[in-house]
């Protein structure tokens, strides 16, 4: 069994309906589960100390979340070009996995949601691949062969799923596409990994 973390933050819930559709598709490949887990937000003053489980939704990440899984999916939504803190922030709380290598060979793709076609996608996502090689992971992006990428006037880029939220209509069909390829995409991949 080849189990995919699909660990996201969202404040408004375009980037956890992403995940889900992320999720999808490492359902659909057999032999692969997804584990969905979220971070808590940050305040810059301490105001108060969030409940542990989140009233709704996926419950927070933990280190051993990541220990224990064989591939990644990584989704923020674009604050100013680049991923959310909060996403940030628990990156940092993982010196001990970076030492350990536990994350190392592990194959991993990242996931946006932005409020404008051009807002900045690419340069969030790119900038969440940079942690993860640090972390000896295998990126994986979307090829040109989803017919998706090529027909798509809303999300998708071949560095990984987006979504533009200007109109609150949800996920376009490409984006859900495109979302679920690369969830079986790191399904497969992590398979393949643990096979060899
Ligand atoms: C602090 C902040 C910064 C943002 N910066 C950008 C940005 O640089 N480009 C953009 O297109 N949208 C930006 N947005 C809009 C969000 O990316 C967009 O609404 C996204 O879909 C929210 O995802 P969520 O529903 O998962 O929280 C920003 C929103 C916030 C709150």
């Amino acid at each position: 069994m080849a189990k995919i973390l699909v660990l996201y933050f969202s404040r408004n819930g375009a980037t956890a309906d992403m995940a889900n559709y992320i999720a999808r598709g490492v359902a659909s490949v057999d032999g692969a589960e997804a584990v969905l887990r979220t971070v808590p937000d940050v305040s810059a003053v301490c105001e108060k100390t969030a409940e542990s489980i989140p009233a709704h939704g996926a419950i927070y990440a933990t280190l051993d979340d990541l220990k224990s899984c064989d591939g990644l999916a990584l989704g923020s939504p674009t604050h100013f070009g680049n991923m959310a803190a909060p996403l940030k922030y628990f990156i940092d709380s993982t010196t001990e996995i970076w030492f350990s290598g536990a994350l190392s060979g592990k194959p991993a793709g990242v996931f946006t949601s932005t409020g404008s076609m051009h807002g900045g996608q690419e340069s969030t996502l790119l900038s969440m691949m940079l942690p993860l090689l640090h972390q000896g992971m295998l990126i994986v992006g979307l090829p040109s062969t989803e017919h998706a990428l090529r027909e798509t006037t809303s999300g998708g880029t071949p560095y990984g799923p987006s979504h533009v939220s200007t109109n609150h209509t949800g996920l376009s069909d490409h984006e859900k596409i495109l979302c679920k390829a690369l969830g079986a995409r790191l399904a497969k991949t992590a398979l393949r990994l643990k096979q060899a």
